[in-house]
Protein backbone atom coordinates (compact mmCIF):
# COMPACT_ATOMS: atom_id res chain seq x y z
CA UNK A 1 0.00 0.00 0.00
CA UNK A 2 1.34 3.78 -0.55
CA UNK A 3 -0.04 6.26 1.41
CA UNK A 4 -0.62 9.46 0.26
CA UNK A 5 -0.79 12.29 2.15
CA UNK A 6 -2.75 15.30 0.16
CA UNK A 7 -4.22 12.93 -2.10
CA UNK A 8 -7.86 14.91 -2.31
CA UNK A 9 -5.79 17.77 -3.74
CA UNK A 10 -5.48 18.51 -7.25
CA UNK A 11 -1.88 16.61 -7.85
CA UNK A 12 -2.61 14.04 -5.29
CA UNK A 13 -6.19 12.99 -6.82
CA UNK A 14 -4.63 12.92 -10.47
CA UNK A 15 -1.69 10.54 -9.10
CA UNK A 16 -4.07 8.43 -6.89
CA UNK A 17 -5.66 7.70 -10.22
CA UNK A 18 -2.23 6.64 -11.81
CA UNK A 19 -1.13 4.51 -9.03
CA UNK A 20 -4.20 2.53 -8.90
CA UNK A 21 -4.00 1.95 -13.14
CA UNK A 22 -0.42 1.08 -12.61
CA UNK A 23 -1.54 -1.60 -9.57
CA UNK A 24 -0.53 -0.19 -6.68
CA UNK A 25 -3.10 0.67 -3.88
CA UNK A 26 -2.99 3.95 -2.65
CA UNK A 27 -4.41 5.10 0.95
CA UNK A 28 -5.80 8.57 1.56
CA UNK A 29 -4.72 10.60 4.63
CA UNK A 30 -6.14 14.67 4.64
CA UNK A 31 -7.75 17.33 6.22
CA UNK A 32 -10.01 18.45 3.74
CA UNK A 33 -8.71 22.06 3.58
CA UNK A 34 -7.91 22.54 0.23
CA UNK A 35 -10.23 19.70 -1.08
CA UNK A 36 -13.52 17.80 -1.38
CA UNK A 37 -15.32 14.23 -0.36
CA UNK A 38 -16.41 13.50 -3.36
CA UNK A 39 -13.34 13.42 -5.24
CA UNK A 40 -12.80 9.84 -3.98
CA UNK A 41 -16.39 8.91 -5.60
CA UNK A 42 -14.65 10.58 -8.86
CA UNK A 43 -11.36 8.63 -8.57
CA UNK A 44 -13.91 5.37 -8.03
CA UNK A 45 -15.70 6.36 -11.43
CA UNK A 46 -12.31 6.89 -13.42
CA UNK A 47 -10.72 3.54 -11.95
CA UNK A 48 -13.13 0.89 -10.49
CA UNK A 49 -11.65 1.70 -7.31
CA UNK A 50 -12.62 3.76 -4.56
CA UNK A 51 -9.44 4.23 -2.30
CA UNK A 52 -9.44 4.45 1.31
CA UNK A 53 -10.04 7.80 3.03
CA UNK A 54 -8.90 8.67 6.42
CA UNK A 55 -9.87 12.14 7.46
CA UNK A 56 -6.84 14.02 9.19
CA UNK A 57 -4.05 15.60 9.73
CA UNK A 58 -0.07 15.22 9.12
CA UNK A 59 0.29 16.97 12.12
CA UNK A 60 -1.47 14.47 14.12
CA UNK A 61 1.27 12.39 15.64
CA UNK A 62 -0.95 9.56 17.19
CA UNK A 63 -2.95 8.94 14.20
CA UNK A 64 0.12 8.71 12.23
CA UNK A 65 1.24 5.81 14.75
CA UNK A 66 -1.98 4.43 13.98
CA UNK A 67 -2.29 4.56 10.02
CA UNK A 68 1.39 2.88 9.75
CA UNK A 69 0.17 0.15 12.68
CA UNK A 70 -2.87 -0.40 10.78
CA UNK A 71 -2.03 -0.73 7.29
CA UNK A 72 0.69 -2.04 5.49
CA UNK A 73 2.62 0.81 4.03
CA UNK A 74 5.20 0.30 1.89
CA UNK A 75 5.73 4.20 0.74
CA UNK A 76 4.74 7.27 0.89
CA UNK A 77 4.02 9.86 -1.37
CA UNK A 78 4.01 13.25 0.62
CA UNK A 79 1.82 15.93 -0.89
CA UNK A 80 0.27 17.03 1.68
CA UNK A 81 0.61 21.18 2.52
CA UNK A 82 0.15 24.35 2.19
CA UNK A 83 0.89 25.87 -1.33
CA UNK A 84 0.16 29.58 -1.68
CA UNK A 85 3.27 31.99 -2.43
CA UNK A 86 1.01 35.27 -1.20
CA UNK A 87 -0.79 33.63 1.43
CA UNK A 88 2.42 32.72 2.63
CA UNK A 89 4.17 36.18 3.23
CA UNK A 90 1.30 37.30 5.12
CA UNK A 91 1.09 33.94 6.68
CA UNK A 92 4.29 32.71 7.51
CA UNK A 93 3.47 30.51 10.69
CA UNK A 94 0.48 28.73 8.72
CA UNK A 95 3.46 27.35 6.29
CA UNK A 96 5.76 26.36 8.70
CA UNK A 97 3.93 24.86 11.16
CA UNK A 98 1.84 23.17 8.24
CA UNK A 99 4.64 22.51 5.53
CA UNK A 100 7.37 21.72 8.20
CA UNK A 101 6.26 20.50 11.58
CA UNK A 102 4.17 18.73 9.61
CA UNK A 103 6.63 16.84 7.19
CA UNK A 104 8.60 16.38 10.52
CA UNK A 105 6.21 14.77 12.00
CA UNK A 106 5.23 12.65 9.22
CA UNK A 107 8.73 11.47 9.17
CA UNK A 108 9.02 10.82 12.60
CA UNK A 109 5.87 8.41 12.48
CA UNK A 110 7.71 6.84 9.26
CA UNK A 111 10.79 5.79 10.93
CA UNK A 112 8.96 4.62 13.90
CA UNK A 113 7.33 2.15 11.77
CA UNK A 114 9.97 1.36 9.57
CA UNK A 115 8.54 2.41 6.32
CA UNK A 116 12.00 4.32 4.92
CA UNK A 117 10.75 5.32 1.25
CA UNK A 118 9.41 8.44 0.24
CA UNK A 119 8.45 11.01 -2.74
CA UNK A 120 8.01 14.61 -1.48
CA UNK A 121 6.77 17.13 -3.78
CA UNK A 122 8.91 20.09 -3.61
CA UNK A 123 8.68 23.01 -6.61
CA UNK A 124 11.03 24.88 -9.38
CA UNK A 125 10.64 27.81 -6.62
CA UNK A 126 13.21 26.51 -4.99
CA UNK A 127 15.93 28.11 -7.90
CA UNK A 128 14.34 31.32 -7.12
CA UNK A 129 15.93 32.99 -10.58
CA UNK A 130 14.87 33.59 -13.78
CA UNK A 131 17.12 31.78 -16.29
CA UNK A 132 17.27 31.66 -19.74
CA UNK A 133 18.85 28.40 -19.82
CA UNK A 134 16.93 25.23 -19.28
CA UNK A 135 17.54 24.52 -15.51
CA UNK A 136 19.26 21.65 -13.99
CA UNK A 137 18.93 19.81 -10.79
CA UNK A 138 22.28 21.03 -9.62
CA UNK A 139 21.24 24.73 -9.69
CA UNK A 140 21.94 27.28 -7.33
CA UNK A 141 18.38 26.96 -5.01
CA UNK A 142 17.04 30.49 -3.21
CA UNK A 143 13.72 30.86 -1.26
CA UNK A 144 12.26 34.23 -1.97
CA UNK A 145 9.12 33.63 -0.11
CA UNK A 146 8.29 31.45 3.17
CA UNK A 147 6.49 29.03 1.17
CA UNK A 148 9.79 28.51 -0.63
CA UNK A 149 11.71 28.23 2.14
CA UNK A 150 9.39 25.59 3.12
CA UNK A 151 10.34 23.64 0.62
CA UNK A 152 14.05 24.32 0.78
CA UNK A 153 14.18 23.16 4.83
CA UNK A 154 12.32 20.30 4.11
CA UNK A 155 14.76 19.50 0.96
CA UNK A 156 16.87 19.70 3.40
CA UNK A 157 16.05 17.95 6.34
CA UNK A 158 15.22 14.83 3.86
CA UNK A 159 18.65 15.25 2.68
CA UNK A 160 20.09 15.11 6.39
CA UNK A 161 17.99 12.46 6.93
CA UNK A 162 19.27 10.28 3.98
CA UNK A 163 22.83 10.94 4.81
CA UNK A 164 22.76 9.52 8.59
CA UNK A 165 20.60 6.82 7.80
CA UNK A 166 21.54 4.77 4.19
CA UNK A 167 18.53 2.76 4.32
CA UNK A 168 16.27 6.04 3.82
CA UNK A 169 15.26 6.02 0.11
CA UNK A 170 13.85 9.21 -1.24
CA UNK A 171 13.03 11.21 -4.61
CA UNK A 172 12.33 14.91 -4.21
CA UNK A 173 10.36 15.99 -7.19
CA UNK A 174 10.66 19.56 -8.43
CA UNK A 175 7.61 20.38 -10.26
CA UNK A 176 6.88 23.13 -12.78
CA UNK A 177 3.97 24.80 -13.74
CA UNK A 178 1.10 21.94 -13.12
CA UNK A 179 -1.83 22.82 -14.80
CA UNK A 180 -4.31 20.79 -16.91
CA UNK A 181 -6.96 18.03 -15.85
CA UNK A 182 -7.68 14.10 -16.29
CA UNK A 183 -9.01 13.42 -19.42
CA UNK A 184 -12.06 12.34 -18.03
CA UNK A 185 -13.17 16.07 -17.00
CA UNK A 186 -13.94 14.63 -13.69
CA UNK A 187 -10.82 15.86 -11.29
CA UNK A 188 -9.07 18.93 -11.89
CA UNK A 189 -8.26 22.31 -10.02
CA UNK A 190 -10.53 24.19 -7.73
CA UNK A 191 -9.42 26.69 -6.87
CA UNK A 192 -11.15 28.74 -3.72
CA UNK A 193 -12.23 32.13 -4.09
CA UNK A 194 -9.82 34.61 -7.34
CA UNK A 195 -7.52 32.07 -8.57
CA UNK A 196 -4.02 32.99 -7.71
CA UNK A 197 -2.69 31.29 -10.88
CA UNK A 198 -2.82 31.66 -14.91
CA UNK A 199 -4.55 28.59 -15.98
CA UNK A 200 -7.42 28.27 -13.32
CA UNK A 201 -8.14 32.27 -14.08
CA UNK A 202 -8.21 31.97 -18.04
CA UNK A 203 -10.63 29.46 -17.65
CA UNK A 204 -12.64 31.16 -15.37
CA UNK A 205 -12.93 34.18 -17.86
CA UNK A 206 -13.36 31.84 -21.37
CA UNK A 207 -16.45 30.26 -18.67
CA UNK A 208 -17.88 33.86 -18.15
CA UNK A 209 -16.96 33.60 -14.29
CA UNK A 210 -14.53 36.53 -14.62
CA UNK A 211 -14.66 39.44 -17.08
CA UNK A 212 -10.81 40.00 -18.38
CA UNK A 213 -7.48 38.49 -17.07
CA UNK A 214 -4.23 40.61 -16.21
CA UNK A 215 -1.58 40.20 -17.72
CA UNK A 216 0.80 40.55 -15.25
CA UNK A 217 3.97 42.52 -17.15
CA UNK A 218 4.51 43.31 -20.29
CA UNK A 219 7.96 44.24 -19.92
CA UNK A 220 9.79 41.32 -19.17
CA UNK A 221 12.63 40.47 -20.91
CA UNK A 222 11.17 37.70 -22.91
CA UNK A 223 10.37 37.11 -26.61
CA UNK A 224 6.76 38.78 -26.58
CA UNK A 225 7.63 40.65 -22.94
CA UNK A 226 4.97 38.41 -20.92
CA UNK A 227 6.71 35.62 -18.60
CA UNK A 228 7.37 32.47 -19.50
CA UNK A 229 6.82 29.50 -17.95
CA UNK A 230 7.15 25.48 -18.06
CA UNK A 231 4.27 24.12 -18.02
CA UNK A 232 3.22 20.46 -17.42
CA UNK A 233 -0.04 18.42 -17.82
CA UNK A 234 -1.14 17.45 -13.92
CA UNK A 235 -1.28 13.58 -15.52
CA UNK A 236 2.18 13.76 -16.83
CA UNK A 237 3.31 14.61 -13.22
CA UNK A 238 1.08 12.18 -11.65
CA UNK A 239 2.95 9.38 -14.25
CA UNK A 240 6.14 10.63 -12.82
CA UNK A 241 5.32 9.95 -9.24
CA UNK A 242 4.51 6.32 -10.25
CA UNK A 243 8.06 6.18 -12.29
CA UNK A 244 10.01 7.89 -8.91
CA UNK A 245 8.00 4.96 -6.59
CA UNK A 246 9.39 2.28 -8.83
CA UNK A 247 12.91 3.65 -8.82
CA UNK A 248 13.30 3.86 -5.03
CA UNK A 249 14.36 0.19 -4.31
CA UNK A 250 17.14 0.77 -6.37
CA UNK A 251 18.77 4.71 -4.99
CA UNK A 252 19.21 5.05 -1.34
CA UNK A 253 20.34 8.18 -1.30
CA UNK A 254 17.75 11.58 -1.36
CA UNK A 255 17.75 12.45 -5.39
CA UNK A 256 16.12 15.52 -6.31
CA UNK A 257 14.88 15.31 -9.92
CA UNK A 258 13.22 18.01 -12.06
CA UNK A 259 9.15 17.37 -13.17
CA UNK A 260 9.09 19.77 -16.59
CA UNK A 261 8.88 19.44 -20.02
CA UNK A 262 11.75 21.58 -21.24
CA UNK A 263 9.65 24.19 -23.12
CA UNK A 264 8.91 27.62 -22.09
CA UNK A 265 5.55 29.80 -23.31
CA UNK A 266 4.62 32.98 -22.26
CA UNK A 267 1.13 34.35 -20.90
CA UNK A 268 0.15 35.35 -24.43
CA UNK A 269 1.61 31.71 -25.75
CA UNK A 270 -1.35 30.41 -23.57
CA UNK A 271 -3.80 32.73 -23.95
CA UNK A 272 -3.80 32.19 -27.86
CA UNK A 273 -3.64 28.20 -26.63
CA UNK A 274 -6.00 28.18 -24.63
CA UNK A 275 -8.79 30.62 -26.51
CA UNK A 276 -7.97 27.40 -29.75
CA UNK A 277 -8.71 25.04 -27.16
CA UNK A 278 -12.02 26.53 -26.15
CA UNK A 279 -12.74 28.69 -29.22
CA UNK A 280 -13.46 31.34 -26.83
CA UNK A 281 -11.71 34.75 -26.48
CA UNK A 282 -9.95 35.83 -23.60
CA UNK A 283 -10.52 39.71 -23.07
CA UNK A 284 -7.23 40.99 -21.63
CA UNK A 285 -5.30 44.24 -20.00
CA UNK A 286 -1.42 43.90 -19.31
CA UNK A 287 -0.82 45.36 -15.97
CA UNK A 288 2.03 46.05 -13.61
CA UNK A 289 4.42 43.31 -12.94
CA UNK A 290 3.11 40.89 -9.96
CA UNK A 291 5.45 41.50 -6.76
CA UNK A 292 8.07 38.68 -6.71
CA UNK A 293 7.33 37.63 -10.23
CA UNK A 294 10.72 36.79 -12.26
CA UNK A 295 10.96 36.85 -16.14
CA UNK A 296 11.49 33.24 -17.45
CA UNK A 297 12.39 29.60 -16.01
CA UNK A 298 12.03 26.14 -17.54
CA UNK A 299 13.29 22.94 -16.88
CA UNK A 300 15.77 20.77 -17.86
CA UNK A 301 13.99 17.42 -17.48
CA UNK A 302 17.06 14.79 -18.53
CA UNK A 303 17.32 13.42 -15.47
CA UNK A 304 13.50 12.49 -14.37
CA UNK A 305 14.23 11.08 -18.73
CA UNK A 306 17.40 8.99 -18.19
CA UNK A 307 17.38 7.88 -14.07
CA UNK A 308 13.06 7.32 -13.83
CA UNK A 309 12.79 6.84 -17.97
CA UNK A 310 10.33 9.25 -17.44
CA UNK A 311 9.23 11.77 -19.95
CA UNK A 312 6.41 14.14 -20.78
CA UNK A 313 3.31 13.28 -23.38
CA UNK A 314 1.15 15.96 -23.57
CA UNK A 315 1.95 19.52 -25.36
CA UNK A 316 0.55 22.75 -24.12
CA UNK A 317 -2.63 22.34 -26.64
CA UNK A 318 -3.94 19.20 -24.24
CA UNK A 319 -2.91 20.82 -21.56
CA UNK A 320 -5.73 23.65 -22.09
CA UNK A 321 -7.76 21.62 -24.04
CA UNK A 322 -8.33 19.15 -20.61
CA UNK A 323 -8.66 21.99 -18.21
CA UNK A 324 -11.37 23.47 -20.41
CA UNK A 325 -13.20 20.04 -20.12
CA UNK A 326 -12.98 20.24 -16.66
CA UNK A 327 -14.02 23.93 -16.32
CA UNK A 328 -16.73 23.31 -18.47
CA UNK A 329 -18.27 19.80 -16.72
CA UNK A 330 -17.39 21.64 -13.55
CA UNK A 331 -17.77 25.19 -13.71
CA UNK A 332 -18.49 25.43 -9.48
CA UNK A 333 -15.54 22.74 -9.52
CA UNK A 334 -16.66 19.99 -7.38
CA UNK A 335 -19.23 21.59 -5.98
CA UNK A 336 -21.25 20.98 -9.24
P1 LIG B 1 -3.73 21.02 -3.15
O1 LIG B 1 -3.96 22.09 -2.15
O2 LIG B 1 -4.74 20.79 -4.20
O3 LIG B 1 -3.50 19.63 -2.38
C1 LIG B 1 -2.90 19.54 -1.11
C2 LIG B 1 -3.78 18.63 -0.25
O4 LIG B 1 -3.18 18.52 1.04
C3 LIG B 1 -5.20 19.18 -0.05
O5 LIG B 1 -6.13 18.17 -0.34
C4 LIG B 1 -5.24 19.57 1.43
O6 LIG B 1 -6.51 19.40 1.98
C5 LIG B 1 -4.20 18.64 2.02
N1 LIG B 1 -3.52 19.14 3.23
C6 LIG B 1 -2.93 20.34 3.42
N2 LIG B 1 -2.39 20.42 4.65
C7 LIG B 1 -2.62 19.23 5.25
C8 LIG B 1 -2.31 18.68 6.51
N3 LIG B 1 -1.66 19.39 7.43
N4 LIG B 1 -2.70 17.41 6.79
C9 LIG B 1 -3.39 16.70 5.88
N5 LIG B 1 -3.71 17.15 4.67
C10 LIG B 1 -3.34 18.40 4.35
O7 LIG B 1 -2.29 21.29 -3.78
P2 LIG B 1 -1.58 20.60 -5.03
O8 LIG B 1 -1.51 21.59 -6.12
O9 LIG B 1 -2.15 19.26 -5.30
O10 LIG B 1 -0.10 20.47 -4.45
C11 LIG B 1 0.34 19.29 -3.83
C12 LIG B 1 1.79 19.48 -3.37
O11 LIG B 1 2.58 19.85 -4.48
C13 LIG B 1 1.96 20.60 -2.34
O12 LIG B 1 2.92 20.17 -1.39
C14 LIG B 1 2.48 21.75 -3.15
O13 LIG B 1 3.29 22.61 -2.38
C15 LIG B 1 3.31 21.03 -4.20
N6 LIG B 1 3.44 21.82 -5.45
C16 LIG B 1 2.32 22.30 -6.08
C17 LIG B 1 2.48 23.06 -7.23
C18 LIG B 1 1.27 23.65 -7.92
O14 LIG B 1 1.44 24.63 -8.66
N7 LIG B 1 0.07 23.10 -7.77
C19 LIG B 1 3.75 23.31 -7.75
C20 LIG B 1 4.86 22.79 -7.09
C21 LIG B 1 4.69 22.03 -5.92
C1 LIG C 1 2.36 32.06 -14.36
C2 LIG C 1 2.59 33.28 -15.23
C3 LIG C 1 2.41 35.36 -14.02
C4 LIG C 1 -1.88 35.03 -13.12
C5 LIG C 1 3.34 29.59 -8.96
C6 LIG C 1 4.15 29.52 -7.69
C7 LIG C 1 5.14 28.39 -7.77
C8 LIG C 1 4.46 27.06 -8.13
C9 LIG C 1 3.58 27.21 -9.34
C10 LIG C 1 3.93 25.86 -6.13
C11 LIG C 1 3.45 34.36 -14.54
C12 LIG C 1 1.32 35.26 -15.07
C13 LIG C 1 -0.59 34.79 -13.58
C14 LIG C 1 -2.62 36.10 -13.70
C15 LIG C 1 -0.75 36.59 -15.14
N1 LIG C 1 3.60 26.62 -7.08
N2 LIG C 1 -0.03 35.55 -14.56
N3 LIG C 1 -2.02 36.84 -14.68
O1 LIG C 1 3.89 32.31 -10.42
O2 LIG C 1 4.96 30.81 -12.17
O3 LIG C 1 4.24 29.84 -10.05
O4 LIG C 1 2.69 28.33 -9.18
O5 LIG C 1 5.00 25.41 -5.86
O6 LIG C 1 5.77 28.31 -6.54
O7 LIG C 1 4.83 30.75 -7.51
O8 LIG C 1 2.51 30.55 -11.63
O9 LIG C 1 0.29 30.51 -12.69
O10 LIG C 1 0.75 32.22 -10.88
O11 LIG C 1 1.85 32.48 -13.10
O12 LIG C 1 -0.26 37.29 -16.02
O13 LIG C 1 -3.77 36.38 -13.31
O14 LIG C 1 1.33 33.92 -15.48
O15 LIG C 1 2.91 36.66 -13.91
O16 LIG C 1 4.24 34.95 -15.55
P1 LIG C 1 3.97 31.01 -11.08
P2 LIG C 1 1.25 31.42 -12.03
Amino acid sequence: MILVTGGMGYIGSHTCVELINAGFTPIILDNLCNSHKNVLERIETITGQKPTFIEGDIRDSELLNKVFSNYPIDAVIHFAGLKAVGESVQHPLRYYDNNVVGSLSLVQAMEKAGVKRLIFSSSATVYGCSSTEPITESFSTKAVNPYGQSKLILETMFTDICHADPEWQMVILRYFNPIGAHESGLIGEDPNGIPNNLLPFISQVAIGKRDKLQVFGGDYDTHDGTGVRDYIHVCDLASGHVAALNHLPYKSNCLAVNLGTGKGYSVLDVINAFEKASNKKIPYDVVERRLGDIDIYFADASLANSLLNWQAQFNIDDMCRDTWRWQQKNPNGYLG
